[in-house]
């Protein structure tokens, strides 16, 4: 088998490269090919059916641009796209291929970390709606309470580049405040949204110093390293070449300029368009 494609790591827009740059920390040794549809973001207040759609979409588009392996760096799309796409598309589109998403390796840390058992989840309305994080805590660890705040403002001041103004602490307290307050024993908090951890200053400035927030980007790196252990014949596909290509649905002006401050790097991004 040649080692001939990247890693897609996709997402609805930016929030992607907050996983993106801790996988890469973790498996430099890769190339990586992410995929932003800043054109259709936010994805979290769409139905099931368009977020499935545009997802869909997504994916066969980093297949035919070579990537044998995706992760939905995206909850919304974990949530309300893979199962559909693992188990409907992929064994008649591309059965040889694989998408992965970030849902299931947060969960299987969460039980090893709270030690109240009282969880807090801030997500999307999308998330929180599918109930994703329930039905799978529920399956790994079913003493543990969970609690939901949907935010639909977080993901739209991150896109914007809005989310270090002063203006965004009205919206990280209105939400945090909301959570905290349905139960007083949550001891861990998931930022169950790929975008949020660019809030996260902000998130600890209002919050009591005993609760703990999860971001995925660390978990999702260790999740990937363990799968391309345990799936040699997925790791013997993808290419050794420590780079990384960048593709969005928006223009390349607005990405680059966003991404960049992200990841405090230049990069070099490329327009696909979905004819949409
Ligand atoms: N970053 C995505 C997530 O993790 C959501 C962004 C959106 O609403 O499009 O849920």
């Amino acid at each position: 088998m040649r080692r001939n494609s990247p890693i897609g790591i996709f997402d609805s827009g930016y929030g992607g490269l907050t996983i993106l740059e801790q996988i890469r920390k973790r498996l430099p040794q890769y190339d990586y090919l992410y995929f932003g549809d800043n054109a259709r973001t936010p994805y979290g207040t769409r139905s099931f059916e368009v977020v499935y759609r545009y997802t869909l979409q997504c994916v066969e588009q980093m297949f035919a641009m070579g990537c044998e392996l995706v992760i939905l760096a995206c909850n919304t799309a974990s949530a309300k796209a893979l199962r559909s796409i693992q188990q409907r598309d992929l064994p008649h589109i591309a059965p040889e291929r694989r998408v992965l998403g970030v849902i299931r390796p947060t969960v299987e840390v969460i039980g090893q970390i709270t030690k109240t058992n009282h969880v807090g989840l801030l997500a999307t309305p999308g998330t929180v709606q599918s109930d994703s994080y329930r039905i799978e805590i529920e399956k790994y660890y079913p003493s543990v309470v969970l609690h939901s705040e949907a935010c639909p403002m977080w993901v739209p001041l991150i896109e914007n580049n809005e989310h270090l103004s002063e203006g965004a602490d009205y919206f990280v307290k209105k939400y945090l405040d909301a959570l905290l307050g349905k139960d007083g024993m949550i001891d861990t908090v998931i930022l169950g949204c790929t975008h949020y951890p660019l809030l996260l200053g902000k998130i600890r400035k209002y919050a009591p110093a005993s609760v703990r927030f999860l971001s995925q980007g660390e978990i999702v790196a260790e999740s990937l390293a363990d799968y391309l252990v345990r799936h040699p014949e997925m790791e013997e596909r993808c290419s050794l070449g420590a780079f990384c290509s960048y593709f969005t649905t928006e223009s390349v002006d607005k990405f680059s300029a966003s991404a960049s401050i992200f990841l405090r790097e230049d990069i070099k991004v490329s327009h696909v368009d979905l004819g949409v």
